[in-house]
């Protein structure tokens, strides 16, 4: 285990080693950001964004949270999702769950979490909406599984429900949502290929939001 004095050891020799490689690494760094990504994943601290990725500082824009949920009244993660839209213009919206996930599991605990009550409670609606599906799953395991991945689905809906997402891909053709889950027992990422137009079509049948109010700008919504 490493001890807080060691982790600013850590950080100057990951300073040095960066700037060995490239003297001009935080220059560049301190310029601008311009990442492609925005990766929306679990706080579980065995998923690491980057570098599951294989990403760079400055390619990931990263918001993580206790099961990877997308609340309409986050303001956090919403604030996110906006700015990353909006201003850095992303091309890509990455919601990624992963197994063994905590948050998951105590949603599937029939027990009172106190506070954590309203946050499970997003994970417990996307077990009700599914439950013919998890309740024909024989092995508490498999329907343990399937509802992570069924959670990353409905947080890529929640996602394609804001109007950032739709009014950019209305007029740029991105960003485009996916919905990933990270296997910790062998480290890979499987791809849960969410039919991002078909999906897109499908939410905008209730939640089409692309269409701007006459008393707004272009520029001053939100
Ligand atoms: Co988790």
């Amino acid at each position: 285990m490493t001890t807080y004095e060691e982790i600013f050891e850590h950080n100057r020799q990951w300073v040095r080693s960066r700037t060995e490689n490239d003297p001009h690494f935080f220059e560049k760094l301190a310029k601008d950001q311009q990442p492609d990504y925005l990766y929306i994943g679990c706080s579980d601290s065995r998923v690491p964004a980057n570098e599951i990725m294989g990403l760079e500082p400055g390619e990931v824009f990263v918001h993580r949270n206790v099961a990877n949920l997308v609340n309409n009244v986050d303001m956090n993660v919403m604030s996110v999702i906006n700015y990353a839209v909006r201003h850095l213009h992303v091309k890509h919206i990455i919601v990624c769950g992963h197994y063994n996930c905590g948050g998951v599991k105590a949603a599937m605990t029939p027990q009172d979490m106190g506070l954590l009550n309203p946050w499970l409670r997003n994970i417990r609606d996307v077990y009700r909406q599914h439950a013919g599906e998890l309740d024909a799953l024989t092995s508490e395991h498999d329907r343990y599984d399937r509802l992570v991945e069924l959670n990353v689905l409905e947080q890529c809906t929640n996602v394609i429900k804001t109007a950032a997402v739709q009014r950019s891909y209305n007029a740029h053709r991105f960003p485009e949502v996916h919905g990933w889950v990270f296997d910790l027992r062998n480290g890979l990422l499987k791809d849960l290929e969410l039919n991002f137009k078909a999906k897109l079509k499908e939410i905008q049948k209730i939640y089409d939001l692309t269409a701007i109010p006459s008393q707004y700008s272009e520029e001053g919504d939100h």
